[in-house]
């Protein structure tokens, strides 16, 4: 079953950044995009993620057009269905570790997963003002945030940018298992070509267009 289908998707800016971008993520698969800096890596997970609308072609979420959604569905599948993680933290500051992941199980009706704690070595650490954790604890945070959630569709550029080689080892592995066991789907964008090795495909942004390697 495919989860996210882009399909002749072009956009510009002062300049076309995409041609014809094709793309389709079936359940339980990840896809990794690599890509210099500027080719439209974020551009394009952000298409694919419901926050912005190409000037031509199709994003489809569960085969359905994002982009013709009214506003109470787009809202529902961004709440419930869409899990986005960025270098960039955005925790809550001035709440506790458990108060940012109590925040994700409200919202989606889910509960805090003790096992996901443990395994991102974050369980320890609840009780902590998130501001007072390292950067790579409060990535890990964030990660167990998004994945609070129980999002099918799972996005994440650059997501380990500040985690050493074995944490962010870790943590990725944890994003594509969950991906295989929840049936979801997850789109990576990175710059580390051994994460995108975990990748079930990987395609390199190059001229406006998708290569699959
Ligand atoms: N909102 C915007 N308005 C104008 N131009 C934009 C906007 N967003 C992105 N761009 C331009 O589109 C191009 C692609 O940007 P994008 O952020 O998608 O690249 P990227 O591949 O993610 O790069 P990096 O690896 O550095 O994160 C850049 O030239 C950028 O300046
Ligand atoms: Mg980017």
């Amino acid at each position: 079953m495919t989860l996210l289908k882009a399909e002749n998707i072009a956009h510009a800016f002062d300049y076309p950044l995409f041609k014809s971008v094709n793309l389709e993520i079936k359940a339980g698969e990840s896809v990794a995009v690599l890509g210099v800096s500027g080719s439209g890596k974020s551009t394009l997970l952000h298409i694919l993620s419901s926050f912005l609308k190409p000037q031509e072609g199709r994003a489809e979420a569960f085969g359905k057009d994002i982009y013709a959604l009214k506003v109470a569905e787009l809202a529902k599948l961004r709440r419930e269905a869409i899990g986005l993680i960025f270098q960039q933290h955005y925790l809550f500051k001035g709440f506790s570790a458990r108060e940012n992941l109590q925040v994700s199980a409200l919202l989606c009706g889910t509960t805090i997963d003790s096992e996901l704690l443990r395994s991102l070595g974050i369980a320890h650490i609840l009780n902590q003002d998130s501001s007072s954790l390292s950067g790579g604890q409060q990535q890990r945070l964030s990660i167990a945030r998004v994945l609070t959630k129980k999002p099918k569709l799972l996005f994440a550029d650059e997501p380990t940018g500040n985690l050493d080689r074995k944490t962010a080892n870790e943590a990725t592995d944890i994003l594509f298992d969950y991906t295989r066991k929840n049936q979801g789907a997850f789109f990576i964008v990175t710059h580390d070509e051994a994460l995108a090795k975990k990748a079930d495909r990987r395609y390199r942004l190059e001229n406006g267009a998708l290569i699959e390697q």
